[in-house]
C-alpha cells in the first residue's frame, strides 16, 4: 500500500482535482484505490457525486468514534471514498495538545483493507493540525503547482515545511511536482515549468494536467473526467499522469 498526499497550502491549484481524477484513472487500471478527503470543505465526495455531505467520515475516524470501515462509500469500481464527515472541522479547529493530535491519521490508516494499492488523500488549503497528520503519516507528498509566480514562492515555503517534518520520521517523505493547470501557450507556464526543472529535476511528474473546461464542470456533475468526456485530452493527460505515478516518471533537467 502506498499512501500519497495531495497537499498544497495555496487554495485553489488543483488538489481536489488532481486526488479525483488521478484515483479513477488508477481504479481504472485495475488498481485498487482509496480517496480520502481531509478537507473539511468535503469537495472530494461532491467531486465522485455525492453531494449531501455525509454526517460521518473521516473526522470521526480520527476522534475514534468510528472505524473506516463504516464510514467508507464504494463509489467506483476499484474506489472507496472516506468522506471528511462534519466532525473534521473540530480536529483542525480545537486541536487540543496538538503533539499528541499529529498521528491520528497515521495510527488509523491500519485500518484500511489491505488489498489496497493506493492511498490518495486530499488535503486542505491550509499548514495547520490536518495538514500535519497529513504529512506524517504518508509515503509521498504530491504538490500540484499551478502556473504562476505566487505558486512558486508557495512551493519554497511548503518545501522547507516539508523538510522541518523529517526529523520527526523515520525517513525523509518522498516529494513529487505535478504541473496541474497548464496552459502551454502561456509564456508564464513555461517560466514556471524553467524554474521549477531548475530547482526540482527529478520531482516533476512527466505529463502536466492542461487547464481545460471539462475539467472545471466535472465537479458540478459529480463525474470524473474518464464519465465526463471519456475522450477528451484531459481524460488522456490523467491516464499518462496515472502511468507516471505508477512508473515514477519524471523530468530531469534540459
Ligand atoms: N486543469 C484544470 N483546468 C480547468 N479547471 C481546473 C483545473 N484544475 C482545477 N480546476 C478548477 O479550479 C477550481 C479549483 O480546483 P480544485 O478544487 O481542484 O483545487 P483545490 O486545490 O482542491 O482547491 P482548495 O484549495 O479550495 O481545496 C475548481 O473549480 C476546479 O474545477
Ligand atoms: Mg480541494
Amino acid at each position: 500500500m502506498k499512501v500519497v498526499a495531495v497537499l498544497n497550502q495555496k487554495g485553489g491549484v488543483g488538489k481536489t482535482t488532481l486526488t479525483a481524477n488521478l484515483g479513477h484513472a488508477l481504479a481504472l487500471t485495475g488498481k485498487k484505490v482509496v480517496a480520502m478527503d481531509l478537507d473539511p470543505q468535503g469537495h472530494l465526495s461532491a467531486s465522485l457525486g455525492i453531494f449531501k455531505p455525509p454526517r460521518h467520515g473521516l473526522g470521526d475516524v480520527l476522534n475514534g468514534d468510528a472505524v473506516m470501515q463504516a464510514v467508507k462509500i464504494e463509489t467506483r469500481e476499484s474506489m472507496l471514498l472516506i468522506p471528511a464527515g462534519i466532525s473534521l472541522r473540530e480536529i483542525e479547529e480545537f486541536g487540543g495538545n496538538a503533539k499528541d493530535r499529529m498521528h491520528l491519521l497515521q495510527n488509523a490508516l491500519s485500518q484500511l483493507p489491505e488489498e489496497t494499492d493506493y492511498v490518495l488523500i486530499d488535503c486542505p488549503p491550509s499548514s495547520g493540525l490536518l495538514a500535519a497528520n497529513a504529512i506524517l503519516a504518508v509515503d509521498e507528498v504530491m504538490i500540484p503547482v499551478s502556473g504562476d509566480y505566487l505558486s512558486l514562492n508557495g512551493l519554497a515555503h511548503l518545501m522547507i515545511t516539508l523538510r522541518r517534518f523529517d526529523s520527526l520520521r523515520k525517513t525523509p517523505v518522498k516529494k513529487k511536482i505535478v504541473l496541474s493547470r497548464f496552459v502551454a501557450r502561456r509564456r508564464l507556464s513555461q517560466e514556471v515549468l524553467e524554474k521549477l526543472l531548475e530547482h526540482f529535476p527529478g520531482l516533476i511528474f512527466q505529463t502536466a494536467i492542461r487547464e481545460a473546461s471539462a475539467l472545471a464542470e466535472c465537479p458540478g456533475v459529480g463525474r470524473t473526467i474518464f464519465e465526463y468526456r471519456e475522450f477528451s485530452s484531459s481524460a488522456e493527460d490523467f491516464r499518462l499522469l496515472a502511468q507516471d505515478f505508477i512508473e515514477g516518471n519524471t523530468l530531469e533537467q534540459v
